[in-house]
């Protein structure tokens, strides 16, 4: 049986901090990318020894690597709820090339409508604005809706040809009804499409969902893999997303006999070694169990929100604390820049958490109960090339390998920065990212270079 909390690869590395100490590093980033499962690790390396061209080669090595990607597909569909069904496995790079796949392949006519929702982060908004009409679902200043607001949006005219909700909220871990959303879908013939980018690592992903996207680096396995799954008739006809060898049976120069999916959706050399982590990571999550990884997420998540929550100068965005979520939790300080907060975090802790918008800024518009003045003066900043008054939050999320301890430590140094206790040096803002940095050097590893921060496009 697995105890938890879970280390992972590099967990108790020693960062610098800038009162000239090193401490071990608190990971709780976890919802942008998470760290690597031993199991993970050992299993690249173990395999790496065999690895040669997938579906190209005759030699032994190919067919080594071939049959480890084919089985990776294979499990992918076993941890989507997928076995016996006609359902296909494309392995790309990540839940956003997954969607951007998914609205290339529906072929969508201009005036066809895409139901979604204002929660979304911009990988299930972005590719959707590119080849079909939108209508939002809504959300409460809580951050959430119901399955009756998705019924009514369905309902509205003209029908929409999908609707494509995410699985769990990347800001504040919302976990929408899912399944009453999809059954509500399906009574009225549309199909589903769920984003699982933040949903794969803590919970089971919706079996009835028509399509499920997700990411392997959110889940322990980060080595360029992703999963996109959905029915294999919608995949039959018409053009891939990427075009090249692989997808094909026959090229000549002024016609191409595609061959079928999902070969003819992944052109190019698959991704072996990422198909392989996955693979492991799967196998990870299986051997750990759902039940047991949900008792700890919820145990650790309930600390992070009621911890935070209690700290006076704190507010916790999303759903009231008593709401079941994934341990994700995005909270503003009174009169501290998100970014400011941030930057002390790490400088001064060695605590690494995320700032900003979370990639999600129409969701953080409203959780900030920003009005629309508010929202066309930053506009207007961001487009000058100023994010310094840029709004946000910081973000705390935990993973399997998050300890009591970790959050411990995340409360005290929040509770000093809220208490006003004043920097120890003076800390810049670059206003083309809205990022602080201290102003002295203490970490020459990453001194100089660009430092990660807000922004969701890099400067
Ligand atoms: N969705 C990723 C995050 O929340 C990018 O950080």
């Amino acid at each position: 049986m697995t105890r938890f909390p879970l280390p992972l690869v590099g967990d108790g590395m020693l960062v610098p901090c800038i009162d000239g100490h090193e401490r071990p590093y608190v990971a709780l980033d976890t919802a942008a990318s998470s760290g690597v499962l031993e199991l993970v690790l050992r299993r690249v390396e173990e395999f790496l020894p065999s690895y040669s061209g997938v579906h190209r080669g005759s030699g032994y090595k190919s067919q080594l690597s071939t049959d480890a990607y084919e089985s990776a597909r294979e499990a992918a569909l076993s941890f989507a709820g997928r076995e016996g069904s006609d359902d296909i496995a494309i392995i790309c790079r990540n839940t956003t090339e997954a969607i951007n796949h998914l609205a290339y392949r529906l072929r969508l006519r201009p005036d066809d409508v895409v139901v979604t929702s204002v929660v979304e982060h911009h990988s299930n908004l972005l590719p959707w604005s590119r080849v079909a009409k939108r209508r939002y679902v809504e959300c409460r200043s809580d951050g959430t809706f119901a399955a009756g607001d998705v019924a009514a949006e369905l309902d509205r005219l003209p029908k929409p040809r999908l609707l494509t909700i995410t699985g769990a909220s990347n800001v504040t871990g919302w976990l929408p009804p899912i399944e009453e959303i999809i059954d509500a879908s399906h009574r009225r013939g549309v199909p589903v499409a769920v984003d699982c980018a933040q949903l794969a690592p803590h919970r089971p992903l919706p079996p009835r969902a028509d399509f499920v996207a997700w990411s392997g680096h959110k889940m322990y396995a980060p080595f360029g893999a992703g999963v996109l799954i959905g029915p294999r008739e919608a995949f039959a006809d018409g053009d891939p997303f990427l075009a090249g060898g692989g997808s094909v049976n026959l090229v000549e120069l002024d016609d191409v006999t595609w061959t079928d999916p999902p070969d003819r959706e992944e052109a190019g050399s698959p991704n072996v070694v990422g198909a392989v982590a996955l693979h492991a990571a799967i196998d990870g999550l299986a051997e750990m169990g759902w039940p047991a990884i949900i008792a700890h997420d919820r145990h650790i998540g309930h600390l992070l929100r009621d911890g935070l929550a209690a700290i006076p100068g704190v507010h916790v965005l999303g759903p009231d604390l008593r709401t079941d979520t994934l341990p994700v939790v995005a909270f503003t300080v009174e009169g501290l820049s998100h970014g400011l907060v941030a930057a002390r975090l790490s400088a001064e802790d060695g605590i690494g958490v995320r700032h900003g918008c979370f990639c999600a800024h129409p969701y953080m518009m409203r959780l900030l109960g920003l009005t629309d003045d508010e929202v066309f003066d930053f506009r207007h900043e961001v487009r000058q090339g100023d994010r310094t008054r840029m709004p946000g939050a910081v973000r705390a999320s935990a993973g399997i390998n998050t300890t009591e301890a970790d959050v411990s430590r995340l409360i005290v140094a929040v509770a000093r920065i809220a208490g006003g206790e004043p920097a120890p040096v003076a800390y810049v803002q670059d206003p083309r990212t809205g990022d602080f940095t201290p102003d002295r050097d203490f970490a020459p590893s990453y001194a100089g270079a660009r430092l990660p921060g807000s922004s969701c496009s890099p400067v």
